[in-house]
């Protein structure tokens, strides 16, 4: 299974924004994960539409968009005019998921499904097929450089299986504390796209720092 390395730029220093995602991309990451929130949904404000033009500007990486706002669909097209590649939506707002994970294919994006540590996957089985990914948060939303939850592992066993019982081909993303000492436990309970901030710019050579993250799970049989 191909590991994929997610860098969060919610932990970069956004003065340096476009130098940051840049050092990402000569590191190897696969994946720019930008984290929207609106005070709301999660206690914290990040960024929106004008950040995911300048993290366009700066890379050719796909650009995934986790949004941790209320009524998504009021930015679906903003973003992807901005240069999203995909859209991660939180089941616990969106009310109309099938049909919110339509609306964000119909606009050319991966569509994504997050749920809470709190939330379980019961929704998720009911729109398997309509998923290009599935977030497992492994904290609770809303800031950077929180623990890890370790009871997240054994949810993305289930998780996993669920994807597997349902043919879906979704990727399966965790978020949140995900760091060398985490990732081989989520790894091995069958993620494949890892979501890293703090670990990543917090780390003294962040481009090492993403190789090294690769090569726990790839060591990892
Ligand atoms: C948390 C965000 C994460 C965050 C992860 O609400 O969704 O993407 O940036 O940060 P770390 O890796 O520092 O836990
Ligand atoms: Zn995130």
């Amino acid at each position: 299974m191909k590991v994929r390395i997610a860098p969060s730029i919610l932990s970069a220093d956004f003065g340096r924004l476009a130098e940051e995602i840049k050092m990402c991309e000569e590191g190897g990451a696969d994946v720019i994960h930008l984290d929207v929130m609106d005070g709301r949904f999660v206690p914290n404000i990040t960024f929106g539409e004008k950040v995911i033009a300048t993290a366009r500007k700066a890379t050719p990486l796909p650009l995934d968009v986790h949004m941790m706002i209320w009524e998504p669909e009021n930015y679906f097209e903003s973003f992807a005019g901005a240069g999203a590649t995909g859209m991660t939506i939180h089941v616990e707002a969106a009310p109309h998921l099938q049909r919110q994970l339509a609306r964000i294919r119909e606009l050319g994006c991966l569509a994504g499904a997050a749920v809470n540590p709190g939330t379980s996957l019961g929704a998720i089985r009911e729109v398997a097929a309509d998923l290009d990914l599935l977030l497992i948060m492994t904290v609770n939303p809303g800031f950077g450089g929180q623990d890890f939850i370790p009871a997240s592992v054994e949810k993305v066993g289930r998780a996993r299986r669920l994807l597997d019982e349902t043919r879906a081909r979704a990727a399966l993303e965790v978020d949140g504390g995900i760091a060398r000492d985490t990732i081989e436990k989520v790894w091995r309970a069958g993620a494949d796209t890892f979501v890293a901030g703090n670990a990543v710019f917090g780390a003294s050579d962040p481009k090492a720092e993403i190789a090294e993250l690769r090569r726990i799970c790839l060591e990892t049989v």
